[in-house]
């Protein structure tokens, strides 16, 4: 079968990465998690002491540090295994403050590039659709309502054992990083004209996977016809 790629952007707790996880194993694909690649960043700077907004000091740590996501969706960063370390809620509003960044992003945007060279890539984010992968054949803008995704992350939270904030300072968070990440000078969160915009609030895991697999199987029907 015809292989494309597929570029899924969404604000954060979306479902993009399950959802994108899922779709590749039905696919055969490899997801790319890029929203990992900036925790990453993230959790160095907090670990080393580095200002969030401090754009030379991360650009000069960037050059030293080494990420790798692993196709059974492990996170390593300069050869840890960080895929549960980078989920914690401190860590996530912290990866919105370096994604406001030009020169974390330059950094970032040209290492996704690189990983997805070929075609047969499910790679979700902010900048996509619009940015990274400009030319994917499939776009999708996922959304849901910020109560309906606090609620998710919650249960995933507690479902992983991570210690967690509170559903109502959960739902506050994930506004607080909306807002940043929609509004900020660089690559902000947008929907790509040729995008389709797929709305999870009072859908189910399953239907959204269903409904991503057939708008890739249409699409690559299309490519060979
Ligand atoms: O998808 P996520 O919640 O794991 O992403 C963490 C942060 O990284 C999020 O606040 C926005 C930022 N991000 C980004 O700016 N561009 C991407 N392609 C992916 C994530």
């Amino acid at each position: 079968m015809q292989r494309i790629n597929v570029a899924i952007d969404g604000p954060s707790a979306a479902g993009k990465s399950t959802i994108s996880d899922l779709l590749a194993k039905k696919l055969g694909y490899v997801h790319l998690d890029t929203g990992a690649m900036y925790r990453c960043v993230a959790l160095k700077a907090l670990q080393n002491g580095i200002a969030l907004d401090d754009e030379s000091a991360l650009t000069a740590m960037l050059e030293q540090t080494d990420i790798r996501l692993t196709p059974d969706g492990k996170v390593y960063l300069d050869g840890t295994d960080v895929s549960e370390a980078i989920r914690k809620d401190n860590v996530s509003m912290a990866a919105s403050d370096v994604s406001k960044l030009k020169q974390v992003r330059i950094d970032l945007v040209r290492r996704q590039q690189q990983m997805a060279t070929a075609k047969g890539f499910i790679m979700d984010g902010r900048d996509i659709g619009t940015v990274v992968l400009k030319d994917a054949e499939v776009k999708i803008f996922m959304t849901a309502t910020a109560h309906a995704r606090a609620l998710r992350r919650f249960a995933q939270n507690q479902e992983k054992g991570i210690c967690t904030s509170d559903l109502e300072t959960i739902e506050q968070e994930i506004q607080k990083r909306d807002d940043q990440d929609t509004h900020r000078a660089n690559s902000p969160l947008r929907k790509a004209d040729d995008a389709v915009e797929i709305d999870t609030s009072d859908m189910t895991i399953d239907q959204v996977v269903d409904t991503l697999y057939r708008t890739v199987l249409q699409k690559t029907e299309q490519e060979v016809s």
